[in-house]
């Protein structure tokens, strides 16, 4: 599924409305400091002088769903530490681990009870610490995800918050009283949530469905929840809240994480006014009018906590990394969220514009073409973040696919996640082409936007099966038959164990193209040109450095064989010899020219010229 349906849909048919310090002193001194605080991966300051981040390939894992180390067929921390070593293999810098921290699960986890522990179904703090010392030993950094915009509704602020209007933390999230439910020009939303006399203060949609204003009757008010209504969103208006959540950071940066994924940041401040939105038509899975978003999302006042949480995590040694969980518009509001030219904000904003494009995407050379120019020249140099694939949309294999040439459309999507400049971020399984596995039975259900929106909205569970190691028992996940989703058939075929025996697998590719990456100069800083502009069927592109190292890389986005000829004169390289360094295509394994060159349905081709 897509989490943000609405907003998606939104964007696409009303972009204009969509989605939507430290001194320099200190900042010298920072940069002197040893490199010794615990902070996992490889050498923070590599020789270039590039902050880690600007080079890495993250890695997403949701942890119910990545290795299960104690039989109850849940994945956890101790099966994350046991795959260092796989994920060392892979080429992964840092991983982001979806949040582990004690929560109800009514949203797996993006509900949290206690900012500072661990679920024990997860593990301990003591397994936290080793799962980060081992990454350390392995390069591997650890992100974790930070979910400030809403707590659970178990976390004791809440519970404090709701026990009465005078409790200290009553403030600490977003309360109103609601309006008088024979008040005029009411929508059916609000008519629908009558609570003593009283509705919702305006027409907002939850994007789980429903109202977003809950009502209590202990303090005869209503609540506002973004998400589903066990997610109370905090009041980040009040200066006590961005206390407690930049403390509840410090916990963990003092424990050596590399950063944080900062979930739905966007959505941290409401419109003081509570103005209705505008409707946009139609209306949603869970059959609510649509609504636009511009007074829950992306409000200027977000930029400054943003800011000083930049100044935060920056008295940290060791280019700590803030990443952020940002639908937006267009390349513009993107640039914002990295504090345009003064660059203080986020340091990684995700372009969710190139890759999550609803759910039927498609591979669309002109935009692909257009939005990659764009974040080398509108974000005042900040560095890309490209994703593909989350625990919120079916995976790009599925929606990027025809059905026919899925292989091949997902290693072309590797292909230019590892080859343009952008920092890459992927999810566990894309690079085994794991299949999404929806479920088609309500009783099955597991992720709330599917049984909210059942049976028009499926959930995100297809997205977030276990992983596929082997062609075992329980794919190798669990010892446990029963697991906490089921393993897809697919898990027979499609499995690290295998894939790693297959030179032509889906695994191999990533591998060789994170290596490329790493290991080829022009890959890692050379500038992008985009050659062969106004062919809509193959993208095509070329990395070259100054010192003459260069590297073209072809997409065929089509089913049909194209016959392609690249002149990267134009692009400063001289050089006419031509390597093939990695192809799906065996036609292409031995070209050796940019002239006439035929590339076979959806064929990636990566080749040094010289
Ligand atoms: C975005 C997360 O990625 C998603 O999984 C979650 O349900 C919502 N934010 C609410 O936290």
């Amino acid at each position: 599924m897509d989490l943000y349906p609405a907003r998606q849909r939104l964007c696409r048919s009303a972009r204009a409305l969509r989605r939507s310090a430290i001194t320099a002193l200190a900042v010298a001194a920072i940069a002197s400091l040893p490199l010794t605080l615990g902070i996992a991966g490889a050498q923070t300051n590599p020789a270039s002088g590039d902050p880690w981040w600007k080079h890495a390939v993250v890695y997403e894992i949701y942890p119910r769903s990545f290795q299960d180390s104690n039989g109850d067929g849940v994945g956890d921390l101790n099966g994350i530490t046991q795959r260092m070593g796989y994920l060392q293999g892979l080429g992964v810098d840092a991983i982001w681990i979806a949040p582990m921290y004690p929560s109800p699960q009514k949203d797996f986890g993006y509900d949290i009870s206690d900012y500072e522990a661990v679920d024990p179904q997860y593990g301990t703090l003591a397994d936290f610490d080793k799962l980060v010392a081992e990454g350390k030993k392995h390069d591997v950094r650890v992100v974790l995800d930070m979910v400030l915009n809403h707590t659970s509704d178990k976390s004791q602020w809440f519970i404090d918050s709701a026990s009465s209007r005078t409790n200290p933390k009553h403030d600490w999230y977003v309360w109103n009283d609601g309006i008088a439910a024979d008040s005029p020009g009411l929508t059916a939303i609000q008519k629908k949530n009558e609570h003593e006399g009283k509705v919702p203060p305006n027409n907002w949609v939850s994007i789980f469905g429903g109202t977003p204003w809950e009502w209590v009757p202990a303090v005869h008010q209503f609540y506002y929840h973004e998400f589903e209504k066990e997610q109370p969103d905090l009041n980040w208006r009040n200066p006590v809240v961005e206390k407690a959540c930049f403390d509840a950071m410090r916990f963990w940066l003092d424990r050596g994480v590399a950063g944080f994924r900062l979930d739905a940041i966007p959505t941290l401040f409401e419109d003081p006014q509570l103005r209705n939105e505008p409707e946009t038509g139609g209306t949603n899975a869970y059959g609510d009018a649509n609504v636009s978003d511009i007074y829950t999302s992306n409000l200027p006042e977000v930029h400054d906590v943003i800011r000083r949480m930049r100044a935060m995590v920056a008295t940290y040694p060791g280019d700590r990394v803030l990443i952020g969980e940002t639908y937006l518009p267009n390349t513009a509001e993107l640039d914002k969220w990295y504090g345009g030219e003064a660059k203080d904000e986020l340091q990684l904003p995700m372009d969710m514009l190139i890759g999550m494009n609803g759910d039927h995407a498609k591979l669309d050379v002109a935009k692909f073409r257009q939005h990659l120019e764009e974040v080398q020249t509108q974000v005042h140099g900040s560095q890309p973040l490209i994703v593909f694939d989350n625990h919120d949309n079916m995976r790009a294999i599925d929606r990027y696919g025809d059905g026919v040439h899925n292989g091949d459309i997902n290693k072309l999507l590797a292909t230019m996640l590892f080859t343009t400049k952008a920092t890459a971020l992927m999810y566990y399984g894309e690079e085994l082409g794991m299949p999404t596995t929806v479920p088609t039975r309500k009783e099955d259900v597991r992720d709330p936007t599917g049984l909210n929106g059942w049976p028009k909205e499926k959930g995100r569970d297809g997205e977030r099966t276990p992983m596929q190691w082997t062609p075992g028992p329980q794919a190798g996940f669990s010892t446990n038959p029963k697991t906490w989703l089921p393993i897809p058939a697919s898990y027979k075929t499609i499995n690290v164990a295998v894939e790693s025996k297959e030179p032509d697998s889906q695994l191999e590719w990533f591998k060789k193209l994170i290596e490329l990456r790493r290991t080829s100069s022009a890959l890692r800083d050379g500038k992008m040109t985009m050659l062969d502009t106004s062919n809509n069927d193959v993208l095509s592109y070329v990395r070259s450095t100054g010192s003459g190292a260069a590297v073209v890389v072809a997409m065929n986005c089509t089913a049909e064989a194209k016959t392609i000829s690249l002149d990267v004169s134009g692009a400063g390289v001289a050089g006419t010899k031509v390597k093939t360094l990695a192809t799906d295509a065996v036609s292409l394994k031995s070209t050796s020219t940019l002239t006439n060159v035929t590339l076979p349905p959806f064929a990636s081709w990566v080749v040094s010229v010289e």
